[in-house]
């Protein structure tokens, strides 16, 4: 049986910012004492970069050299380009933090080779979770975003991805779009001792219903399909994307 949901309501996005660097914080704290590390895989798109801008100004005591990087997805872009998942973490948050280069796994997508990208990511995994066959890496925490066709890492809408159970990195071409992106798959992802999704901003609060409330399809609403087990699922959302919710979770702040 999959966890109930956490819903958490925020007045504004940058009270929504701060409870999510509190549990950011909070998992890495709690990961580095049972552990010795902490993993997290970190969302891209826009939402994030004030998260990420909090936490390198704001989080002191953060245990940065027992915290290692990695991303749920990454555009099939070199990491100098603007559309980069990383350059814009890096922009915005490893480069003003004390973290060791060798901490973070970044996605090499400036490989033409979308699908090579990813098979070397998944490799990658593979070594440093030390994992045998068919099993999975057990992040700590993974961030995702949500966009408004209700997409999240680079599960998007009817393309192959969101078909693949055992791979645990894919190249997705997105013919929406036409380009391919490199993403973590659902295995993963449910594989998370905790997946954190910060929504923000009127223009999801239909689909943020859709996908907390609705009985649309995972295929139409990829954010559907995560679902940790036994992880923690935790969504902090703004009121502007809660509007819509008939069941909103707790109201904060
Ligand atoms: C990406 C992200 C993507 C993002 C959503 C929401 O590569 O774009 O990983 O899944 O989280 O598109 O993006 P915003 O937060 O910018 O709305």
């Amino acid at each position: 049986m999959n966890s109930t949901p956490e819903i958490l309501v925020f007045s504004t996005p940058q009270d929504l910012f701060h409870a999510a660097a509190d549990e950011v914080m909070l998992a890495a704290q709690q990961a580095v004492t049972a552990r010795g590390r902490f993993t997290i895989a970190l969302s891209g798109g826009s939402t994030p970069r004030s998260l990420f801008t909090l936490l390198a100004t704001s989080a002191r005591e953060f245990p940065w050299p027992q915290t290692f990087f990695f991303w749920g997805d990454e555009r099939h872009v070199p990491p100098d380009s603007p559309e980069s998942n990383y350059g814009m973490a890096n922009e915005a948050m490893l480069s003003k933090i004390p973290v060791p280069p060798g901490n973070v796994h970044r996605i090499l997508a400036e490989n033409p080779d979308a699908s090579a990208a990813a098979a070397d990511y998944e490799q990658s995994l593979k070594t440093f979770f030390a994992l045998g066959a068919d099993t999975l890496p057990r992040f700590d925490l993974v961030l995702l975003g949500m966009g408004p066709d209700g997409h999240t890492a680079s599960l998007f809408p009817g393309t192959q991805a969101l078909r693949e159970m055992s791979r645990l990195v894919v190249a997705n071409h997105l013919a929406q779009l036409n380009t391919d992106r490199i993403t973590l798959t659902y295995p993963v992802l449910n594989a998370a001792r905790c997946v954190l999704f910060l929504v923000s901003g009127a223009d999801k609060a239909s689909t943020l219903r859709e996908v907390l409330e609705g009985a649309g399809a995972i295929e139409n609403y990829p954010a559907k399909g995560v679902q940790p087990d036994p992880g923690r699922l935790v969504w902090l959302v703004d009121q502007a994307a809660a509007n819509l919710l008939r069941r909103a979770g707790k109201s904060t702040s």
